[in-house]
């Protein structure tokens, strides 16, 4: 039987959801794609276990996580039942709606339809009857805003979800969704932007310092780029990594260009000097802004989730570390 690690919550520092009552651990952990039925699934229960072990109190799912799709959902809901169940009450479980998830015109997008139906297809799978955050995935410029917004308004007065967050909006469209959502009275806390080192629009779109006049904190995925932002691609391409995965269209190994090589050298040279690695001062780094509530790491070895919870050590930068990671990255 699984009993938790009694100094779980020694080491992570929670963060406020910008001025909401939910705290978020400063790493959580997604279940995109090392979590579904193509996985181990011992090796994917040690992960996430381990995970709860360091404090990471915060899941996050989507109803097409896997592949295949759902199975990721399924995964955790198995981690859940054989594990964490008697945790439920110390664990936050995200998932979301808004990508192509079944055929025909009622599975994708931003429809009450859609969202309705695969808010129960999740909880289904997840064996929970509720999750603790639902987010609409993305922005759908055809379906009317305000008909989105009630469905997820609808989702929280069932009772299947507790608090309601919004991924890959925008700015404007953070502010235009929130207008509705007020009215709405819908505890909307959260945004799920993508942000690293190497993609860095949401600095452009100000969209920390929006959401956080909004009420509500942002939590960023791929802060490692898909893994681009690590050691391992400084040479040869590892055979078990997501660049050479066939199944994975996410990424490929025409992405690990020479030119991302050369600024990996640079940015281990910086990593080296703070005692890290590459990875560890990416996801410090992503950190680095109070305004970023979370940063969702997600791992396909023990190892990896070692190295990444070990950035928890040194997340300060100093104003010159800073320069030279902007210089590196030119
Ligand atoms: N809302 C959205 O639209 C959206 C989109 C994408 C992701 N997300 C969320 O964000 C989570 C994280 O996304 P992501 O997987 O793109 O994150 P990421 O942290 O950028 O990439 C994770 C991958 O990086 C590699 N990695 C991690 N730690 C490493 C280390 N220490 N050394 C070397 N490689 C390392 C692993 O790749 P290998 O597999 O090659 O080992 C791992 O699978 C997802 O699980 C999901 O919850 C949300």
């Amino acid at each position: 039987m699984y009993i938790a690690n009694p100094e779980r919550y020694s080491k992570m520092p929670y963060r406020r959801l910008g001025r909401s009552g939910l705290k978020l651990p400063a790493f959580s952990f997604g279940l995109w794609l090392n979590f579904g039925g193509v996985n181990d699934y011992e090796k994917g229960k040690e992960m996430i276990l381990h995970a709860f072990d360091n404090g990471i109190t915060h899941f996050d799912l989507a109803n097409n996580y896997g592949p295949p799709p759902g199975s990721a959902e399924e995964f955790f809901g198995r981690v859940l039942k054989e594990a964490l169940m008697p945790y439920r009450d110390e664990i936050i479980i995200s998932t979301k709606a808004g990508y192509y998830m079944w055929p025909g015109p009622y599975g994708d997008f931003g429809s009450r339809k859609y969202l309705m139906a695969s808010i129960d297809q999740s909880l289904e799978r997840l064996g929970i009857p509720y999750v603790d955050i639902f987010y609409h995935h993305r922005y759908d410029s055809e379906t009317d805003l305000y008909e989105t917004m009630l469905a997820l308004r609808d989702i929280v007065l069932q009772g299947k979800a507790l608090y309601i967050g919004l991924s890959n909006y925008n700015s404007e469209q953070l502010i235009e969704a929130h207008k509705i959502l007020k009215e709405l009275n819908v505890p909307f806390v959260i945004t799920q932007p993508s942000y690293s080192m190497l993609n860095r629009w949401i600095e452009d779109d100000n969209l920390p310092q929006n959401m956080y006049n909004l009420g509500g904190g942002v939590i960023v995925y791929s802060a490692l780029a898909q893994g681009r932002l690590s050691n391992k691609y400084i040479g040869e391409i590892p055979e078990d990594s997501r660049a050479k995965k066939d199944y994975i269209v996410f990424l490929k190994e025409r992405d690990i260009t020479d030119e991302l090589r050369q600024k990996l050298i640079k940015l281990d040279e910086i990593a080296k000097k703070r005692g890290q690695t590459i990875s560890q001062m990416a996801l410090s780094w992503a950190l680095r802004d109070e305004l970023i509530t979370s940063v969702l790491i997600s791992t396909s070895k023990i190892s990896q989730l070692h190295e990444n919870l070990a950035a928890l050590d040194h997340l300060k930068f100093t104003k010159e570390e800073i320069e030279a990671i902007e210089k590196a990255l030119k």
